[in-house]
């Protein structure tokens, strides 16, 4: 709870946009995070009172069997051995809490991960890398980064159901408002799904220890109105605009390594199908740089490709030590991509 919430606050804000910004578990707003909500509840009542009972005990042990003026300190007090009563009911009724939490909590996990996609759902893949999130739409045909966008589902009808998978180590989907952790592990698919109830911003993080720079493998799910994501998808799925204008700066862009990692869909055959980075087609798209470490301005975007190291000592894109005219040049190119 206090990692996330921390992690939440580290993460770039961003103007104009509605965002759930303290990623608090205790305000969920979608049903897996709710169901799972509702049992955390009724864990801690029963162990609450567990508590209170066993510590209400010791407390009236120790205040009644105190030593009084005038007790003997070398005498032991009376010893009770072997009440069959004593010793069955405090076997018993632990076993019968423990059983009735084992089959709320299977019933909720089995509630949540059992849940079969309806075939029109949004089918969303995911695919961790060391620190970055790939977001593929198969069904649309075009990928994306570090932002998750899906319908919002007022009425818990609708739902996105995500593919979960990795690259390279273990890392952990976690969005605290929508949904428990799953995670994304090498030559296994999981899956998980969420209905935000609500359009905005839901912030959060990898939750898993996956090397240096997981703690800004940050993440976000853009919930938006219907109409709006479909108007997303569409934008998305175009090619890389090709400005004329541009065409100097685009031909430096080619001509350095940036193209062996990043795929720009229309940029031509020389990088095509480059996912060892972020998909870059629609860069400007997307609300912030390297995994939400950074907000996306042209400042920030000229200060990352200058040096990533930067903003993220040990992430695996390196200086390319451009010149400040290639610097200028390969900025100016990746504005263009809207
Ligand atoms: Cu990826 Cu931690």
């Amino acid at each position: 709870m206090l990692v996330c919430l921390v992690a939440s606050l580290l993460q770039t804000r961003v103007p104009d946009l509605v965002e759930h910004r303290i990623a608090n578990i205790f305000k969920p707003l979608a049903s897996p995070a709710q169901s799972e909500f509702d049992i955390a509840l009724l864990v801690f009542a029963i162990t609450g009172a567990i508590f209170v009972v066993v510590a209400g005990l010791i407390v009236y042990t120790v205040w009644r069997f105190r030593q009084k003026p005038g007790d003997n300190a070398l005498q032991e007090p009376p010893q009770v051995y072997g009440s069959n009563q004593i010793e069955v009911a405090w076997t018993v009724i632990p076993i019968l809490i423990v059983f009735v939490l084992i089959g709320v909590t299977t019933r909720v996990i089995a509630g949540v991960q059992n849940a079969s996609p309806p075939a029109s759902e949004l089918k969303v893949t995911v695919i961790g890398h060391q620190w970055w999130w790939e977001v593929l739409y198969p069904d649309y045909g075009f990928v994306t980064a570090n932002e998750v966008h899906m319908p919002a589902s007022r009425d818990g009808k609708t739902a996105t159901y995500l593919q979960l998978e990795s690259a390279d180590v273990i890392h952990s989907f976690w969005v605290p408002q929508l949904s428990g952790k799953t995670d994304l592990i090498p030559n296994r698919t999981n899956f998980m799904w969420m209905d935000p109830r609500e359009p905005g911003v839901y912030l959060g993080n990898c939750a898993e220890y996956c090397g240096t720079q997981h703690a800004n493998m940050l993440l976000r799910v853009v919930s938006q109105e219907p109409a709006d994501f479909k108007q997303w998808t569409i934008e998305q799925q175009r090619r890389s605009v090709d400005d004329p204008s541009l065409n100097a700066a685009k031909a430096v862009f080619q001509s350095l390594a940036c193209v062996n990692c990043h795929n720009i869909t229309g940029l031509g055959k020389a990088n095509s199908g480059s996912k060892f980075g972020p998909d870059l087609t629609h860069l400007m798209s997307r609300q912030t740089i390297g995994s939400g470490v950074l907000t996306n301005t042209p400042e920030n975007l000229r200060a990352w490709v200058n040096d990533p190291q930067v903003a993220k000592p040990g992430c695996l894109m390196p200086s390319m030590r451009l010149t400040p005219g290639e610097l200028t040049q390969v900025v100016n190119y990746l504005e263009s991509l809207k």
